[in-house]
């Protein structure tokens, strides 16, 4: 006899992490470990070339940055919408295709549902970025088509979608005990998210909240694109981003970009791509920077690179103050600074463009300032603190309230009625 389950399984699949949570029909939602204790995953595959075998989540991370030889995939859900979502490539002897390594993640986690609840959910609420890709309606409705067909390729049978400032916002309700108007602010790995929404007990208890929402907006920035400005502007120069060669002439720029992108690192290590690498040499007057460049590629060390800047990002951030990009692995005692005003310098653009988007939000919600009780900061860039300050400058009488990074929008998916 197989059990069946009466509830609901949100799954967050983020660019960055994962985290699904379980609401039984009238309970709250509850987060699952995905990992020991852990209820959020970093979104990672890895696949083993040694022995064949296929890792996950920090698990994933931990083998690529001890050297396991293998390719280590991260921002999947970047790839959403791209036409290089169903380019193939071969990992452990078998050719497969992005969307498959999206399906293979996702069985992962249905597995791990599994586990903890006894038997397999079947009714599934998965979230989506406002705009998955921005400014293009027919890509985005691609990416979610095909983010459904990963889901019910592993075996969901009923799902549905909920936008993911939508469910931040009805996990965030649960803490509130009087009516309010939020705007609730969804800053993750690939998106920024915004959604100006009334709340309360009251209404919580409401089947349809369509009324509820006033206003949502969004933009494909998040901190995957902080990741790889302040590797362009902080380490790529190490490599010859922006050096001029025998003519006078930059080195052809494009190979830098792929390099600080997390989700095009892995183009790079193509045969095809290497030997077009090592034909910049011409392109350099100092001969060591091509000579670094040619290593991080043969070596492999692009999720290296990206993986100490967004380190170094998080503690300038978190400490406030200047630190240091260790890049010994790419040569002995190279290091770059990472430092407060450098930060606040290369992402005033992208934070500007962010804030802009949750003006706009309040704007198409038809409200002032004063209207609003709170602003809800969740989604792990929504901790740094340049945005941070950028966004209380934007709306400088409005409380900002710091909740779950990791694990709200899992939860308000779980209490999504459809
Ligand atoms: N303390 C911190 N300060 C600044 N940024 C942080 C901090 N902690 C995590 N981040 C960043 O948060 C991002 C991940 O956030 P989160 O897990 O909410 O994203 P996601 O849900 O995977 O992405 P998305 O919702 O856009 O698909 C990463 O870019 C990470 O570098
Ligand atoms: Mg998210």
């Amino acid at each position: 006899m197989t059990l069946s389950l009466q509830g609901t399984l949100g799954i967050d699949f983020g660019t960055s992490n994962s985290a699904i949570a379980w609401a039984d029909t009238h309970g709250s939602a509850r987060l699952i470990p995905l990992e020991g204790q852990a209820t959020a995953m970093p979104t990672a595959v890895f696949y083993n070339s040694e022995d064949l075998s296929i890792h996950f989540g920090r698990d994933a991370v931990t083998q690529y940055l001890e050297g396991a030889e293998g390719r280590l995939m991260r921002s999947l859900k970047s790839l959403l919408g791209s036409p290089l979502l169903l380019e193939t490539t071969v990992v452990n002897n078998r050719q497969i295709s992005f969307q498959d390594i999206i399906a293979t993640f996702l069985a992962t986690l249905r597995e791990r549902a599994t586990q903890a609840l006894g038997a397999a959910p079947t009714r599934v609420v998965m979230g989506r970025p406002v705009h998955f890709v921005d400014d293009d309606p027919e890509r985005d409705a691609q990416a979610q088509a095909s983010l459904l067909q990963a889901a019910q390729a592993v075996g969901f049978t009923e799902v549905s979608f909920q936008l993911e400032p939508i469910a931040a916002a009805l996990d965030y309700e649960r803490r509130l005990d009087k009516e309010s108007t939020v705007l609730v602010v969804d800053l993750g790995g690939g998106t920024s998210d915004f959604t100006v929404v009334r709340l309360g007990p009251e209404r919580m208890t409401q089947a349809d909240r369509t009324q509820d929402v006033l206003a949502t907006t969004g933009v494909h920035i998040g901190g995957t694109d902080f990741d790889q400005k302040l590797s362009l502007e902080q380490v790529m120069p190490l490599l010859g981003y922006r050096h001029l060669g025998p003519q006078g002439r930059e080195v052809p720029s494009r190979i830098f970009f792929d390099l600080s992108t997390w989700h095009l690192i892995n183009w790079l290590y193509q045969p095809r791509a290497l030997s077009d690498a090592q034909a910049l040499w011409t392109n350099y007057t100092d001969a060591r920077l091509h000579q670094r460049l040619m290593h991080v590629l043969k070596h492999r060390l692009g999720h290296r690179i990206a993986y100490e800047v967004e380190q170094a990002k998080i503690r300038c951030s978190q400490q406030d103050g200047d630190t240091v990009l260790d890049l010994s692995e790419v040569e002995a005692n190279l290091a770059a600074p990472m430092g407060v005003a450098d930060m606040r310098e290369h992402l005033a653009a992208l934070l500007a463009r962010t804030v802009a988007c949750a003006r706009e939000c309040v704007q198409k919600a038809g409200l002032t300032d004063g209207a609003l009780d709170a602003i809800y900061l969740t989604g792990g860039s929504s901790a740094l603190r340049p945005f941070q300050r950028a966004l209380q400058a934007e709306f400088a009488n409005v409380p900002l309230v710091e909740g779950d990074l990791f694990g709200g929008v899992a939860s308000g998916l779980a209490y999504t009625r459809s």
